[in-house]
């Protein structure tokens, strides 16, 4: 056994500190599964009722808390507390059926977790591995915990297997210490699914430095591993302060996992460490879907701070944790500011009006498509702008070849845009 990768002993003499990062990233799952349960369980007439939450990396469970002086929990036990809310959140009167799947290598980490963590949320009885049924006055649910000592690649085909057996939409949190823990491979094989996405903790700045230094003993693992051969190109990558640089770095990892990983949507959050200008990792989404990245936009939303909005290009979404977490003392609920919504709007107005004046007409379905991923906007502001933009008579909408209405309808996927028959265009 690696002792010295024991960061959760089975006795809780010893638990880590959570950091600014660590409850930053704990911020955005907890959001998104919330989200994602409501959107796909608890929004559609008849939703999906069957969901696989892999957490692959799933650590002991609990942290100490230095800021609030109390204590924090980690992803397992934050992941079952959000599908549960957004299971309440829901009210709808058919099941939900859920199975966890929590995977670590140290068997010292999953004791601490059975053993401390959950009982200390209430949720001991799930660690006895089978599954347990709930009626409440919101309907039934069911829910099964299973937890698995080993390597995550040599689980994987396991993971795949239980996921599609139980069918439904299966979430894959991927939050290793180091890169070389998960392959491209895996990567494809969760692709692979029918419903499936992942949220990656993916560690760019060792990344670089690898790339960089060139360490030979890594150079296998960044050609089998991350199969990224043809991908960082050294020659592009001078000074790694530089935003130039962290620039490139970005859009190569999204073409690295959207090529070789397969998945057509990804996203970035980047954790920057205080003072710095370089990531410490991406939290990477990767879905196939419109609708979750919706959902993991408005999940940023929902934990904004006001750090992010002039590096948008080159980070995607961005928490300066520490900075935040220190200098404002900060009750950890964070508000969209100003500055973020206008700017965002700023961003997604060029990016509109790019599209629309550059044809015929576009559906809304297309023009988010087309521009999802390259705009910190959430729908609600697609909609918001395109509202705008039609009040003041530079766009036209059309439905059911009648012209839209109304001061703030909805908008459905196939509804026209189209520059007006009678208006010359002003939006520049
Ligand atoms: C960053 S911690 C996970 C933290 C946890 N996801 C959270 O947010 O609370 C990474 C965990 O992965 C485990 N681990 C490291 N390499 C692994 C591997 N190859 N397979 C499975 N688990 C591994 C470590 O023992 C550690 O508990």
């Amino acid at each position: 056994m690696r002792r010295q990768n024991i960061a959760w002993s089975a006795d809780g003499s010893v638990i880590p500190e959570a950091e600014p990062h660590t409850k930053a990233k704990h911020y955005i799952i907890e959001t998104y599964v919330v989200n994602l349960i409501h959107t796909l369980y608890g929004k559609s007439r008849h939703g999906v009722t069957n969901f696989t939450f892999i957490d692959g990396f799933c650590g002991g469970g609990l942290y100490k808390d230095p800021q609030e002086k109390d204590m924090w929990y980690g992803s397992p036990v934050k992941i079952i507390q959000a599908v549960r809310e957004g299971y309440k959140k829901s009210r709808r009167n058919y099941p939900l059926n859920v199975q966890f799947i929590f995977i670590d290598n140290q068997k010292e980490h999953l004791d601490y977790l059975k053993n401390h963590a959950m009982p200390r949320a209430g949720l001991d009885e799930l660690c006895d591995g089978v599954v347990h049924t709930f009626t409440d006055e919101f309907g039934t649910r069911t829910e099964k915990c299973e937890f698995i000592q080993g390597e995550f690649e040599e689980l994987i085909d396991l993971c795949i297997l239980k996921a599609d057996l139980f069918k439904g939409h299966a979430f894959f949190l991927l939050d290793p210490w180091g890169w070389t823990d998960v392959s491209m491979e895996s990567i494809r094989k969760i692709h692979s699914l029918t419903k499936s996405e992942i949220l990656y903790t993916f560690m760019i700045d060792f990344i670089a430095r690898f790339i960089t230094e060139r360490d030979t003993n890594l150079q296998k693992a960044f050609r089998d591993i991350l199969e990224a051969d043809g991908y960082y190109d050294l020659k592009k990558i001078t000074d790694l302060g530089s935003t130039s640089v962290q620039c490139y770095l970005r859009n190569e990892s999204m073409r690295l996992f959207r090529e070789k990983g397969k998945f057509k949507k990804a996203f970035t959050f980047s954790m920057v460490p205080r003072g710095d200008t370089r990531p410490l990792y991406y939290l990477i989404h990767l879905s196939k879907s419109l609708t979750a990245l919706q959902v993991i936009k408005d999940s940023f939303w929902q934990n904004n701070n006001s750090f992010y909005q002039y590096h948008f290009e080159i980070y995607g979404y961005t928490f300066r944790t520490t900075d935040f977490y220190e200098e404002n003392q900060l009750s950890l609920e964070f508000d969209i500011t100003e500055n973020n919504y206008n700017y965002s709007i700023k961003k997604l107005h060029q990016q509109l009006a790019n599209l629309i004046y550059s044809q015929e007409e576009i559906t809304f379905l297309n023009l988010c498509e087309r521009t999802m991923e390259l705009n910190p906007a959430n729908r609600k502001q697609y909609v918001e702008l395109i509202n705008i933009l039609r009040m003041e008579g530079d766009i036209e909408v059309i439905r059911n070849d009648k012209l839209l209405n109304g001061k703030k309808p909805d908008l459905q996927k196939n509804d026209l845009i189209k520059q007006p028959s009678t208006k010359q265009l002003r939006l520049f």
